[in-house]
């Protein structure tokens, strides 16, 4: 067909919304900016909270993470949308740092939009920020310090400096000795490594009268025994985990009868009688005195097992049975017969707890899997202390597992700034332009922990820059008193693995929207 210059030409869809070139990346950059200021102010230990409402239901979340503010705003802006991935990476990586990844790319944004405006090109933007990410892992390598699974005084400063400035402040030494005991009970050592399974530390929750933490070196299970006859306390536990019922299907044996004496039971008939204690029978002769069940246990069953002193507990989470299991050194098994010394748990004790109405496994030998119990008095602060626990739990697996940490308090972000604006010297042309901008962005989170705590941040900038240039390496800022101080001294320590994703994750997502010169988003797939 020949070619008519009179006629449109029809290249996409018209349900295409497209926003070309320099307003596809002023847009991100404007995405990027308005995020960062939105989780900026809640940066550090005096930063504050925010109060996050779903539209349409009644539950309000406090807060200061950065992961959870981005995951409750759902984002629409496509760019905006990358970086609440950021975060959430930060968050599944390292647990820690969302907030300082977030401010780190409105940082470097706003830095590059200060570049266009300058006239440099968006590709020697990139390259200049990629250069100065290299360089500033490096220096990072070089910032950071050796730390064993063994100094546990360490490991613990690094779990209160992650939890400081929660609103959980009046029980943070009880949670950090739990936690760094938690952590530690369950690290592993792997071919010279060391390894840590988070999922072998269960955070369970309840509401009580006051605030606690505690290690429960086995599991809780939030249910109590369904007869009275059964025990309430049992010490040397030797415990059975069944995925299948304790009952006879096929007949009418899911009896609504309340078995309660041995006269009643005789009405059952002898033939199904006999089944059913021959179940209760099996654990008894092997042995075990608590029996956890995922499925139904039959109402005479659970007499026959009462009457032999055993615990049992029907309907029980599959999850909870398996973590038993586990804590217990134990085996899941599908019936009565399938039971061996093998698959038998042990723990010390069993209790039961009907105030709280959970039934306690512990004083496991050698767990595998732990929990920590937290009590609180009000469901948000319960929630805000448990996301605080699982943030400092992540922060001393990083550590004793990556065996180094870094100096918080903004003293790797001025040292950052100054070497970098060195290195950016050795390159020169326009792309040192792009370097010292990449340097400069990092000055925002001395400024912002300035800011939130108070203190001048012009007067607090300078300072921390000074303190550097004169060989300070871990001078950082006390957000308490405003002084510039050593925070190796002051014991505020992070792991490196939280700054390194920070950097690397915020730096190359910042390249990525650099990059972008058209937005084109069809209309359904999310509204800009
Ligand atoms: N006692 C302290 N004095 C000074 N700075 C501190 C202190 N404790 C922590 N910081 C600094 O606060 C920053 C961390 O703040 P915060 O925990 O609010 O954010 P985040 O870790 O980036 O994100 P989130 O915890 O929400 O995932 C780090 O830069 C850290 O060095
Ligand atoms: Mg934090």
């Amino acid at each position: 067909m020949a070619y008519n210059p009179n006629q449109p030409v029809v290249i996409f869809k018209d349900n295409v919304e497209r926003t070309p070139g320099q307003e596809a990346l002023r847009s991100n950059i404007m995405a990027a900016k308005v995020l960062g200021a939105t989780v900026r102010t809640t940066l550090g230990p005096r930063g504050m909270d925010k109060m996050l409402v779903a539209k349409g239901s009644d539950d309000i979340v406090i807060t200061n993470d950065g992961a959870t503010i981005l995951h409750e705003l759902a984002v629409e802006h496509p760019g905006a949308k990358l970086v609440v991935e950021v975060a959430e990476t930060q968050d599944d990586e390292c647990g820690d740092g969302t907030t300082t990844a977030v401010v780190m790319i409105g940082s470097l944004m706003e830095q590059a939009e200060k570049l266009i405006d300058t006239g440099v090109h968006p590709s020697i933007i990139a390259k200049g920020y990629n250069l100065g990410m290299n360089k500033a892992l490096e220096i990072l390598d070089s910032l950071a310090i050796d730390v064993t699974p063994q100094d546990k005084p360490m490991l613990l400063q690094i779990a209160k400096t992650a939890m400081t400035g929660k609103s959980i402040e009046n029980i943070m030494d009880q949670a950090c000795e739990v936690i760094v005991d938690a952590v530690s009970t369950v690290a592993v050592e792997k071919d010279g490594k060391m390894e840590i399974n988070e999922d072998d530390i269960l955070v369970k929750t309840k509401r009580a009268d006051s605030m606690t933490a505690e290690l429960v070196k086995g599991v809780l299970i939030d249910k109590v025994r369904p007869d009275s006859l059964m025990p309430k306390k049992i010490d040397g536990v030797r415990a059975a985990f069944l995925s299948g019922p304790l009952e006879i299907t096929k007949t009418q044996a899911k009896s609504k009868i309340k078995i309660q004496s041995a006269d009643m039971l005789s009405a059952f008939s002898e033939a199904e009688r006999a089944r059913l204690k021959g179940m209760a029978d099996a654990f008894a002769e092997a042995g075990v005195n608590l029996v956890l069940c995922t499925k139904g246990i039959a109402d005479p069953v659970q007499y026959y097992l009462a009457a032999q002193g055993i615990y049992a507990l029907e309907f029980v989470a599959e999850k909870d049975c398996k973590y038993a299991a586990k804590a217990t050194g134990g085996q899941m098994i599908n019936k009565p017969e399938d039971l061996s010394e093998d698959v038998i748990g042990t723990a010390g004790k069993l209790e039961m707890d009907e105030e709280l109405e959970m039934t306690f496994i512990s004083e496991c030998k050698d767990p595998k899997a732990v929990t920590i119990l937290l009590r609180g008095s009000a469901q948000h602060l319960v929630d805000e202390l448990e996301r605080a626990v699982e943030d400092a739990k992540r922060v001393v697996q990083d550590v004793i597992e990556d065996g180094s940490y870094t100096i918080g308090g903004a003293s790797v972000e001025t040292e950052l700034a100054l070497r970098l604006r060195e290195y950016a010297q050795t390159v020169g042309g326009r792309v040192q332009l792009a370097i010292e901008g990449y340097a400069k962005a990092f000055e925002i989170i001395p400024k912002t922990l300035a800011e939130n705590s108070g203190f001048d941040t012009v007067d607090k900038v300078i300072d921390l820059r000074q303190a550097h240039a004169t060989g300070n390496k871990y001078a950082g800022l006390d957000v308490f008193t405003g002084k510039v101080v050593d925070m190796k001294e002051a014991g505020v320590v992070e792991p490196k693995r939280v700054k390194r994703q920070a950097i690397q994750s915020s730096s190359e997502t910042s390249i990525i929207l650099i990059r972008i010169d058209d937005m084109m988003v069809s209309k359904g797939a999310g509204q800009m």
